[in-house]
Protein backbone atom coordinates (compact mmCIF):
# COMPACT_ATOMS: atom_id res chain seq x y z
CA UNK A 1 0.00 0.00 0.00
CA UNK A 2 1.35 3.53 -0.81
CA UNK A 3 -0.24 4.97 2.60
CA UNK A 4 0.13 8.67 2.75
CA UNK A 5 2.23 8.66 -0.41
CA UNK A 6 0.61 9.89 -3.70
CA UNK A 7 2.60 7.59 -5.84
CA UNK A 8 4.30 4.40 -5.37
CA UNK A 9 7.39 5.46 -6.76
CA UNK A 10 7.66 8.67 -3.87
CA UNK A 11 7.36 5.80 -1.31
CA UNK A 12 9.57 3.44 -2.77
CA UNK A 13 12.29 6.58 -2.82
CA UNK A 14 11.04 7.07 0.88
CA UNK A 15 11.79 3.35 1.53
CA UNK A 16 15.28 3.55 0.54
CA UNK A 17 16.51 4.09 4.41
CA UNK A 18 14.98 1.38 5.85
CA UNK A 19 15.95 -1.02 3.16
CA UNK A 20 19.41 -0.31 3.45
CA UNK A 21 18.79 -0.92 7.71
CA UNK A 22 17.10 -4.40 6.75
CA UNK A 23 20.01 -5.56 4.11
CA UNK A 24 22.67 -4.77 6.48
CA UNK A 25 20.52 -6.55 9.17
CA UNK A 26 19.80 -9.72 7.18
CA UNK A 27 23.57 -9.92 5.64
CA UNK A 28 25.46 -10.06 9.21
CA UNK A 29 26.14 -12.66 11.48
CA UNK A 30 25.62 -12.67 15.26
CA UNK A 31 28.88 -10.74 15.59
CA UNK A 32 27.77 -8.58 13.13
CA UNK A 33 30.70 -9.42 10.07
CA UNK A 34 29.12 -9.37 6.61
CA UNK A 35 27.41 -12.74 5.95
CA UNK A 36 26.94 -14.40 2.87
CA UNK A 37 25.62 -18.04 1.91
CA UNK A 38 28.58 -20.31 1.71
CA UNK A 39 27.69 -21.97 -1.61
CA UNK A 40 27.23 -18.64 -2.96
CA UNK A 41 30.77 -17.56 -1.90
CA UNK A 42 32.51 -20.83 -3.07
CA UNK A 43 30.63 -20.25 -6.42
CA UNK A 44 32.99 -16.85 -6.38
CA UNK A 45 36.08 -18.36 -5.54
CA UNK A 46 36.35 -21.37 -7.69
CA UNK A 47 35.60 -18.60 -10.49
CA UNK A 48 37.83 -16.81 -13.27
CA UNK A 49 35.59 -14.40 -14.45
CA UNK A 50 31.90 -12.68 -13.67
CA UNK A 51 29.75 -12.10 -16.08
CA UNK A 52 26.87 -9.97 -15.13
CA UNK A 53 23.66 -10.10 -17.42
CA UNK A 54 20.87 -8.12 -16.74
CA UNK A 55 18.32 -5.19 -17.94
CA UNK A 56 17.60 -1.50 -17.53
CA UNK A 57 17.85 -0.27 -14.46
CA UNK A 58 19.41 -4.09 -13.02
CA UNK A 59 22.13 -3.28 -15.78
CA UNK A 60 22.96 -0.15 -14.21
CA UNK A 61 23.60 -1.33 -11.22
CA UNK A 62 25.53 -4.22 -12.62
CA UNK A 63 27.99 -1.91 -14.08
CA UNK A 64 28.26 -0.39 -10.09
CA UNK A 65 29.01 -3.97 -9.40
CA UNK A 66 31.52 -4.75 -11.49
CA UNK A 67 33.68 -1.87 -9.87
CA UNK A 68 33.46 -3.55 -6.48
CA UNK A 69 34.09 -7.07 -8.06
CA UNK A 70 37.37 -6.26 -9.40
CA UNK A 71 38.04 -3.06 -6.90
CA UNK A 72 37.64 -5.05 -3.99
CA UNK A 73 37.82 -8.95 -4.90
CA UNK A 74 40.17 -8.28 -8.04
CA UNK A 75 37.93 -10.87 -10.10
CA UNK A 76 37.55 -9.28 -13.97
CA UNK A 77 33.86 -9.02 -14.48
CA UNK A 78 32.12 -8.02 -17.39
CA UNK A 79 28.42 -6.40 -17.42
CA UNK A 80 26.57 -7.35 -20.52
CA UNK A 81 22.41 -6.40 -21.44
CA UNK A 82 20.80 -9.63 -21.46
CA UNK A 83 18.96 -9.15 -24.47
CA UNK A 84 22.28 -8.76 -26.45
CA UNK A 85 24.08 -11.68 -24.92
CA UNK A 86 21.45 -14.10 -26.07
CA UNK A 87 22.41 -13.65 -29.67
CA UNK A 88 26.06 -12.06 -29.55
CA UNK A 89 27.75 -14.49 -27.30
CA UNK A 90 31.23 -12.90 -26.14
CA UNK A 91 34.10 -15.57 -25.91
CA UNK A 92 33.86 -16.85 -22.55
CA UNK A 93 36.97 -17.61 -20.19
CA UNK A 94 37.48 -21.09 -18.65
CA UNK A 95 35.44 -21.17 -15.01
CA UNK A 96 32.67 -18.55 -15.67
CA UNK A 97 30.26 -17.37 -13.09
CA UNK A 98 27.07 -15.83 -14.39
CA UNK A 99 25.49 -13.34 -12.17
CA UNK A 100 21.41 -12.16 -12.88
CA UNK A 101 20.14 -9.14 -11.42
CA UNK A 102 16.48 -8.59 -12.01
CA UNK A 103 14.33 -6.61 -9.47
CA UNK A 104 11.14 -9.00 -10.49
CA UNK A 105 13.40 -12.27 -11.70
CA UNK A 106 10.78 -12.77 -14.67
CA UNK A 107 12.90 -10.68 -17.25
CA UNK A 108 12.54 -12.85 -20.45
CA UNK A 109 15.74 -11.41 -21.30
CA UNK A 110 17.66 -12.51 -18.92
CA UNK A 111 16.23 -15.96 -18.33
CA UNK A 112 16.99 -16.70 -21.99
CA UNK A 113 20.24 -16.08 -21.03
CA UNK A 114 20.23 -18.06 -17.92
CA UNK A 115 18.65 -21.27 -20.01
CA UNK A 116 21.46 -21.28 -22.28
CA UNK A 117 24.09 -20.85 -19.77
CA UNK A 118 22.85 -24.20 -18.06
CA UNK A 119 22.92 -26.28 -21.32
CA UNK A 120 26.27 -25.50 -21.24
CA UNK A 121 27.01 -26.50 -17.69
CA UNK A 122 27.94 -23.00 -16.23
CA UNK A 123 27.71 -21.57 -12.70
CA UNK A 124 25.03 -18.99 -11.77
CA UNK A 125 23.56 -16.99 -8.90
CA UNK A 126 20.70 -14.39 -9.04
CA UNK A 127 20.03 -11.49 -7.65
CA UNK A 128 16.72 -10.74 -6.77
CA UNK A 129 14.19 -9.16 -4.81
CA UNK A 130 11.70 -12.24 -5.48
CA UNK A 131 12.45 -15.18 -3.98
CA UNK A 132 10.33 -18.19 -5.93
CA UNK A 133 10.57 -15.55 -8.69
CA UNK A 134 11.88 -17.55 -12.23
CA UNK A 135 15.43 -16.41 -12.21
CA UNK A 136 15.55 -17.36 -8.74
CA UNK A 137 14.22 -21.00 -8.90
CA UNK A 138 16.42 -21.63 -12.01
CA UNK A 139 19.47 -20.57 -10.93
CA UNK A 140 21.89 -22.84 -8.81
CA UNK A 141 22.19 -20.21 -6.29
CA UNK A 142 19.95 -17.18 -5.19
CA UNK A 143 20.53 -13.20 -2.80
CA UNK A 144 17.37 -11.53 -1.82
CA UNK A 145 17.54 -7.99 -1.97
CA UNK A 146 14.54 -7.71 0.76
CA UNK A 147 13.26 -4.04 -0.68
CA UNK A 148 10.10 -5.43 0.00
CA UNK A 149 7.43 -5.17 -3.49
CA UNK A 150 8.43 -2.24 -5.52
CA UNK A 151 5.17 -1.31 -7.67
CA UNK A 152 5.92 1.41 -9.27
CA UNK A 153 7.38 0.57 -12.96
CA UNK A 154 10.16 2.97 -12.13
CA UNK A 155 12.75 0.98 -10.36
CA UNK A 156 14.01 2.97 -7.47
CA UNK A 157 14.84 0.82 -4.06
CA UNK A 158 15.37 -1.81 -6.10
CA UNK A 159 18.15 -0.44 -8.13
CA UNK A 160 20.28 0.65 -4.58
CA UNK A 161 19.57 -2.49 -2.64
CA UNK A 162 21.01 -4.16 -6.04
CA UNK A 163 24.00 -2.08 -5.55
CA UNK A 164 24.30 -2.60 -1.35
CA UNK A 165 24.01 -6.60 -2.37
CA UNK A 166 26.51 -6.56 -5.04
CA UNK A 167 28.63 -4.36 -2.47
CA UNK A 168 28.89 -6.53 0.51
CA UNK A 169 28.68 -9.83 -1.80
CA UNK A 170 32.45 -8.50 -3.35
CA UNK A 171 33.39 -7.26 0.46
CA UNK A 172 32.78 -11.01 1.55
CA UNK A 173 34.90 -12.37 -2.00
CA UNK A 174 37.46 -10.01 -1.31
CA UNK A 175 37.99 -11.18 2.51
CA UNK A 176 37.73 -15.01 1.31
CA UNK A 177 40.37 -14.73 -1.05
CA UNK A 178 42.76 -12.50 1.73
CA UNK A 179 42.53 -9.10 0.14
CA UNK A 180 43.84 -5.69 2.01
CA UNK A 181 41.03 -3.94 0.20
CA UNK A 182 38.34 -4.61 3.01
CA UNK A 183 36.79 -1.68 4.56
CA UNK A 184 33.90 -1.23 7.74
CA UNK A 185 31.29 -2.00 5.20
CA UNK A 186 28.80 -2.16 7.43
CA UNK A 187 29.43 1.05 9.42
CA UNK A 188 29.78 2.59 5.35
CA UNK A 189 26.37 1.71 4.84
CA UNK A 190 24.80 3.02 7.85
CA UNK A 191 26.49 6.74 6.92
CA UNK A 192 24.86 6.03 3.39
CA UNK A 193 21.39 5.34 5.36
CA UNK A 194 21.66 8.68 7.02
CA UNK A 195 22.92 10.63 3.88
CA UNK A 196 19.78 9.23 2.04
CA UNK A 197 17.71 10.20 4.84
CA UNK A 198 19.29 13.79 4.49
CA UNK A 199 18.51 13.76 0.56
CA UNK A 200 14.96 12.95 0.82
CA UNK A 201 14.22 15.59 3.68
CA UNK A 202 15.78 17.36 1.03
CA UNK A 203 13.09 17.31 -1.80
CA UNK A 204 11.68 20.56 -1.39
CA UNK A 205 14.91 22.07 -2.73
CA UNK A 206 15.04 18.98 -5.44
CA UNK A 207 11.71 20.09 -6.50
CA UNK A 208 13.13 23.78 -6.98
CA UNK A 209 15.70 21.87 -9.31
CA UNK A 210 12.96 20.67 -11.51
CA UNK A 211 10.95 23.89 -11.80
CA UNK A 212 14.56 25.65 -12.68
CA UNK A 213 15.64 23.22 -14.89
CA UNK A 214 13.35 21.20 -16.86
CA UNK A 215 9.91 23.02 -16.51
CA UNK A 216 9.47 23.61 -20.27
CA UNK A 217 12.91 21.27 -22.08
CA UNK A 218 12.64 18.62 -24.19
CA UNK A 219 16.05 17.11 -23.78
CA UNK A 220 18.51 17.51 -20.65
CA UNK A 221 22.18 15.66 -20.30
CA UNK A 222 23.47 13.98 -17.49
CA UNK A 223 27.38 14.16 -17.58
CA UNK A 224 29.76 12.12 -14.76
CA UNK A 225 32.98 9.74 -15.13
CA UNK A 226 34.00 6.94 -13.83
CA UNK A 227 30.77 5.79 -11.65
CA UNK A 228 29.63 9.08 -11.26
CA UNK A 229 29.10 8.01 -15.63
CA UNK A 230 26.90 4.98 -14.17
CA UNK A 231 24.89 6.99 -11.87
CA UNK A 232 24.21 9.66 -14.96
CA UNK A 233 23.31 6.70 -17.34
CA UNK A 234 20.54 5.87 -14.92
CA UNK A 235 19.37 9.12 -13.77
CA UNK A 236 18.43 9.58 -17.51
CA UNK A 237 16.82 6.35 -17.77
CA UNK A 238 14.81 7.60 -14.63
CA UNK A 239 13.97 10.69 -16.39
CA UNK A 240 13.11 9.37 -19.85
CA UNK A 241 10.65 7.26 -18.46
CA UNK A 242 8.32 8.66 -16.83
CA UNK A 243 8.98 12.41 -17.83
CA UNK A 244 8.53 11.98 -21.34
CA UNK A 245 11.74 14.04 -21.65
CA UNK A 246 14.36 13.24 -23.73
CA UNK A 247 17.02 12.67 -21.82
CA UNK A 248 20.73 10.64 -22.44
CA UNK A 249 23.56 10.15 -20.00
CA UNK A 250 27.32 10.29 -21.25
CA UNK A 251 30.93 9.94 -20.28
CA UNK A 252 32.08 13.70 -19.65
CA UNK A 253 34.97 13.36 -21.27
CA UNK A 254 33.11 11.63 -24.39
CA UNK A 255 31.17 14.74 -25.23
CA UNK A 256 33.26 16.75 -27.24
CA UNK A 257 33.56 13.28 -29.69
CA UNK A 258 30.34 14.58 -30.88
CA UNK A 259 27.22 14.96 -28.49
CA UNK A 260 28.24 18.79 -27.45
CA UNK A 261 26.55 19.09 -31.06
CA UNK A 262 23.33 19.19 -28.90
CA UNK A 263 24.08 21.61 -26.62
CA UNK A 264 21.92 25.10 -27.03
CA UNK A 265 21.00 28.09 -25.39
CA UNK A 266 19.46 26.89 -22.21
CA UNK A 267 20.36 22.89 -22.21
CA UNK A 268 20.21 20.79 -19.01
CA UNK A 269 23.09 19.26 -18.13
CA UNK A 270 23.60 17.50 -14.70
CA UNK A 271 26.90 17.10 -13.69
CA UNK A 272 28.02 14.75 -10.99
CA UNK A 273 31.31 15.03 -9.16
CA UNK A 274 31.63 12.91 -6.05
CA UNK A 275 35.06 11.27 -7.14
CA UNK A 276 38.11 12.79 -6.51
CA UNK A 277 40.23 11.41 -8.45
CA UNK A 278 37.97 13.34 -11.34
CA UNK A 279 36.13 16.16 -9.59
CA UNK A 280 38.44 18.57 -11.97
CA UNK A 281 37.93 16.47 -15.21
CA UNK A 282 34.32 16.66 -14.46
CA UNK A 283 34.53 20.16 -13.48
CA UNK A 284 36.18 20.98 -16.55
CA UNK A 285 33.62 19.30 -19.12
CA UNK A 286 30.99 20.88 -16.90
CA UNK A 287 32.51 24.08 -18.46
CA UNK A 288 33.02 23.05 -21.89
CA UNK A 289 28.88 22.78 -21.83
CA UNK A 290 28.25 25.84 -20.00
CA UNK A 291 31.03 27.61 -22.73
CA UNK A 292 28.18 26.51 -25.60
CA UNK A 293 25.18 27.76 -23.47
CA UNK A 294 23.91 24.78 -21.38
CA UNK A 295 22.50 25.31 -18.03
CA UNK A 296 24.66 23.24 -15.61
CA UNK A 297 23.27 21.68 -12.36
CA UNK A 298 26.24 20.70 -10.43
CA UNK A 299 25.90 18.03 -8.08
CA UNK A 300 29.03 16.86 -5.75
CA UNK A 301 29.45 15.44 -2.38
CA UNK A 302 30.30 17.22 0.90
CA UNK A 303 34.70 17.58 0.94
CA UNK A 304 34.10 17.96 -3.20
CA UNK A 305 32.30 20.71 -3.30
CA UNK A 306 32.43 24.26 -5.12
CA UNK A 307 30.91 27.40 -4.24
CA UNK A 308 27.94 27.73 -6.85
CA UNK A 309 27.36 23.73 -7.03
CA UNK A 310 23.45 23.27 -7.19
CA UNK A 311 23.45 20.32 -5.10
CA UNK A 312 25.92 18.83 -2.54
CA UNK A 313 24.96 15.43 -0.78
CA UNK A 314 26.63 14.35 2.43
CA UNK A 315 29.80 12.42 2.50
CA UNK A 316 30.43 8.86 2.03
CA UNK A 317 32.75 6.15 1.03
CA UNK A 318 33.63 7.37 -2.60
CA UNK A 319 32.47 3.49 -3.98
CA UNK A 320 29.17 4.10 -2.29
CA UNK A 321 28.25 7.42 -3.67
CA UNK A 322 25.75 5.99 -6.02
CA UNK A 323 23.61 4.75 -3.34
CA UNK A 324 22.94 8.54 -2.47
CA UNK A 325 23.65 10.44 -5.65
CA UNK A 326 20.93 8.38 -7.41
CA UNK A 327 18.40 9.36 -5.02
CA UNK A 328 18.80 12.99 -5.99
CA UNK A 329 18.11 12.02 -9.68
CA UNK A 330 14.97 9.88 -8.83
CA UNK A 331 13.51 12.76 -7.02
CA UNK A 332 14.29 14.81 -10.10
CA UNK A 333 12.50 12.10 -12.65
CA UNK A 334 9.74 11.91 -9.76
CA UNK A 335 8.99 16.00 -9.58
CA UNK A 336 9.39 16.56 -13.39
CA UNK A 337 6.99 13.44 -14.00
CA UNK A 338 4.87 15.03 -11.44
CA UNK A 339 4.83 18.93 -12.67
CA UNK A 340 4.20 17.11 -16.43
CA UNK A 341 1.00 15.25 -15.44
CA UNK A 342 2.10 12.26 -16.41
CA UNK A 343 1.31 8.87 -14.53
CA UNK A 344 4.02 9.02 -12.32
CA UNK A 345 3.60 5.13 -11.76
CA UNK A 346 2.51 3.14 -14.94
CA UNK A 347 4.15 5.36 -17.59
CA UNK A 348 3.45 5.00 -21.24
CA UNK A 349 4.37 2.11 -23.14
CA UNK A 350 5.60 0.30 -19.96
CA UNK A 351 5.01 -3.00 -17.97
CA UNK A 352 6.94 -3.60 -14.70
CA UNK A 353 8.12 -6.64 -15.64
CA UNK A 354 8.90 -7.87 -19.41
CA UNK A 355 8.16 -10.76 -19.99
CA UNK A 356 8.68 -11.13 -23.56
CA UNK A 357 11.87 -11.51 -25.49
O1 LIG B 1 12.87 -6.83 -13.03
P1 LIG B 1 14.16 -6.45 -13.69
O2 LIG B 1 15.11 -5.81 -12.75
O3 LIG B 1 14.79 -7.59 -14.42
O4 LIG B 1 13.76 -5.37 -14.78
C1 LIG B 1 14.70 -4.86 -15.66
C2 LIG B 1 14.20 -3.63 -16.37
O5 LIG B 1 13.05 -3.92 -17.12
C3 LIG B 1 13.85 -2.52 -15.37
O6 LIG B 1 14.95 -2.21 -14.55
C4 LIG B 1 13.43 -1.24 -16.11
O7 LIG B 1 14.53 -0.72 -16.81
C5 LIG B 1 12.85 -0.24 -15.12
N1 LIG B 1 11.53 0.15 -15.50
C6 LIG B 1 13.69 1.00 -14.98
O8 LIG B 1 13.17 1.90 -14.05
Amino acid sequence: EKGTYDHFMLKEINDQPATMRKIIQEYQDKDENLKIDGAVIDQLKSSDRIYIIAAGTSYHAGLIGKEYFEKWAGVPTEVHVASEFVYNTPLLSEKPLFIFISQSGETADSRAVLVDVKKQGHKSLTVTNVPGSTLAREADETLILHAGPEIAVASTKAYTAQIAVLSILAQVTARELGKDTEINLMRELAKVTTAITAVIDDAPEIEQIVNEYLETTRNAFFIGRTMDYYVGVEGALKLKEISYIQAEGFAGGELKHGTIALIEENTPVFALATQERVNLNIRGNAQEVEARGAKVCMVSMEGMDQEGDTYVIPQVHEMLTPLVSVVVYQLIAYYAALHRGNDVDKPRNLAKSVTVE
